[in-house]
């Protein structure tokens, strides 16, 4: 049949097509409410971090937190919370994420593998296979969100994610350069292509504030933030300056005592 007018949601569908997709199935013993996917359109922009910052938001908003990692063969969550070193329970049925010093749970391949530096060669539908089972393997303990945090792009994994978990919007992670050229756009257009509500961008490393005086350098370029929001019509938008300590606590594995406030009014207007 044709499959003109798709919207990639088969379970609203009632024309059975050959590109039907199965949602995947949570299993019986995990509950989550909300599952956000935090995306951009090329690597190194701070997806990662940004995964985390909302993490610890919703938790310190008082929700159960879970992080999904969704990058497979570069995954850095484990070490942003200092949980890198340690393994994920396995009972041959289901898996147990990792809980952080503050109770967050956390998936990532890093936590599955026997050593956190050996590389994961896998080609792109056994790492999508990987992902989909983190969904339907874990046990996920009454969870209130779900952060997913994605590889760059928009490969095998963005796809099976947005295909097959219900994912209640994306969060699209931007530098001020990366605005200026086409790749956040790849980015927004997939998740539309989609049927994916895009709940708002967050511009990072938009300025350096000079501890000195105070005064704002936009070191990568003007902001560019509220003119794509505008033009895609997304409604929230934050902005990350450059900030040393950030990374300083990230690299510690101490991100749950971040302090800061740029994402908390973002936080919450996309928590609704
Ligand atoms: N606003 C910031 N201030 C200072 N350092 C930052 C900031 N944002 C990110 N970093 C640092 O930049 C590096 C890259 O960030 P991160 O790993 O979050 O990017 P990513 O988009 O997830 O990368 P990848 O595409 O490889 O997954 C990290 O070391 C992180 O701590
Ligand atoms: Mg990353």
């Amino acid at each position: 049949m044709s499959t003109d007018g798709c919207t990639h949601d088969c379970s609203t569908c009632s024309q059975k097509c050959e590109n039907e997709i199965q949602k995947s199935k949570l299993n019986q013993l995990s509950k989550v409410d909300n599952v956000i996917a935090v995306i951009s359109g090329k690597g190194g922009v701070g997806k990662s971090l940004v995964s985390s910052l909302l993490a610890v938001n919703f938790q310190r908003l008082g929700q159960n937190v879970a992080i999904m990692d969704a990058d497979i063969t570069g995954p850095s969550i484990p070490k942003m919370f200092g949980i890198a070193s340690k393994r994920a329970d396995t009972d041959g049925t289901y898996i147990y994420p990792v809980k952080s010093k503050m109770g967050l749970q956390i998936l990532s391949i890093n936590n599955l593998l026997e050593n956190e530096t050996d590389p994961v060669l896998w080609r792109g539908p056994v790492i999508a296979g990987a992902v989909s089972q983190f969904w339907t393997d874990a046990i996920w303990n009454n969870v209130g969100t779900m952060i997913i945090d994605m590889p760059p792009g928009t490969g095998d994994v963005p796809l099976t994610v947005f295909q097959q978990l219900p994912v209640k919007g994306v969060v699209v992670v931007t530098s001020p350069q990366d605005l200026v050229s086409m790749v956040v756009e790849k980015a927004v257009n997939m998740a539309k292509m989609m049927n994916i509500p895009i709940l708002g961008i967050v511009e990072n490393m938009s300025y350096f504030e000079c501890p000195d005086n105070g005064k704002k350098y936009d070191i990568f370029g003007k902001s560019q933030a509220e003119a794509v929001a505008k033009k895609f019509g997304i409604k929230n938008v934050a902005r990350i300056p450059i900030t040393p300590d950030l990374a300083k606590v990230a690299d510690k594995g101490l991100i749950e005592l971040y302090e800061g406030e740029w994402l908390d009014e973002f936080t919450k207007a996309i928590e609704k």
